[in-house]
């Protein structure tokens, strides 16, 4: 091959690899993203000539590359779209178009695959992580992307209880874990979650979320104030409030371990600490308690963790009538 035809040849590759990133940052979907990579680099580059063998092979390895880089950041998710990729590309004996409507069905079969597994897999992997990487940082544009998606975790009345304080600060760590007795893993953690259940989240968030309701007539414009009021009296009680509000939390602090799975990324809940001293520490009020700390960052690598502890079967904790 000419100097010049290789050369062209790996900016094919290459082309194919970043533009099938630009299209997974866009979309966060390996399905469309190989989609549409495969569309705009024949439709470029072939412009209705039939393509050579070689340059699909180019095209494709430039996406199986593009999507091995991105799965660094993902764990081995979609190791059988990789898979797919690969097998089609190696055996490419088909005619052209054949393959490249191979390579997306196989893509979309195998991605459809993933997806349905894929959250029974963050919920069988997700683990009590107990050592971090102290070096390996954790954005703060993912924690805050994994906040608002826990966000989506259902709460009575949709009242939403709950509240973070994510500490990142190193000094700051250092005192957290200080205050939760000395647990190593609140500091070497990228970032601590200090999830807290808000004892006014009726009278502060009611009239939004009746508001929101009305607009979207899930409740008519006279039936506003009674279920108001309602809802108020409802959390009226210290004991009750305070039993809503930390349901809510619990589940919420929940989601927020199981997304932060899909980033990759370890968690350990912790309710070992001291909570005046850490209300203190944080300048968290009395109408606010702090229900757990999530550590959230990248497993210690060098380490491992022993198997999973004993796990109480349907049988012998359920009844079912
Ligand atoms: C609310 C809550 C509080 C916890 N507090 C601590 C803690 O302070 N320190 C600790 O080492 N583990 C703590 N854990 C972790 C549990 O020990 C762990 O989840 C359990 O042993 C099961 O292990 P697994 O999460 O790896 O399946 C806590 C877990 C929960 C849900």
């Amino acid at each position: 091959m000419s100097e010049n035809g290789e050369k062209k040849e790996k900016d094919l590759k290459k082309e194919a690899k970043e533009l099938f990133k630009v299209f997974y940052e866009k979309t966060k979907d390996f399905q469309k993203a190989t989609a549409q990579t495969i569309k705009e680099m024949s439709d470029k580059t072939f412009k209705g000539v039939q393509p050579s063998k070689e340059k699909v092979k180019e095209i494709t390895e430039g996406i199986v590359e593009g999507i091995q880089e991105t799965r660094k950041q993902m764990g081995d998710k979609l190791e059988t779209v990789l898979k797919t990729l690969q097998d089609l590309t190696a055996k490419a004996t088909a005619g052209v178009m054949d393959i490249l409507s191979g390579v997306i069905e196989g893509v979309e079969e195998a991605t459809e695959k993933e997806r349905s597994e894929e959250c029974l897999r963050y919920i069988k992997e997700r683990r009590s992580v107990t050592f971090f990487d102290p070096q390996k940082e954790v954005s703060e544009d993912t924690v805050r992307e994994i906040i608002n998606i826990a966000t989506l975790t259902p709460s009575s009345y949709n009242l939403q209880p709950w509240e973070v304080i994510v500490v990142k600060d190193k000094e700051t760590k250092k005192k957290l874990k200080e205050v939760c007795n000395n647990q190593q893993k609140v500091e070497d953690a990228s970032v601590d979650l200090v999830v807290i259940a808000n004892l006014r989240a009726a009278e502060e968030h009611v009239d939004k979320i009746l508001d929101s309701w009305t607009e979207l007539g899930y409740i008519s414009p006279d039936q506003r104030e009674n279920l108001r009021k309602q809802i108020l009296e409802e959390w009226k009680s210290p004991e009750k409030k305070k039993r809503k509000a930390i349901r809510d939390t619990a589940m919420f602090a929940m989601s927020i371990m199981i997304v932060a799975r899909h980033f990759g990324l370890e968690t350990h809940p912790l309710e070992g600490f001291d909570e005046q001293r850490l209300k203190k520490l944080l300048g968290i009020g009395k109408d606010r308690i702090v229900v757990l700390i999530i550590s959230m960052g990248y497993k210690d690598p060098q380490k491992e963790l022993p198997p999973r502890a004993y796990r109480y079967k349907f049988e012998e904790f359920g009844r079912l009538i």
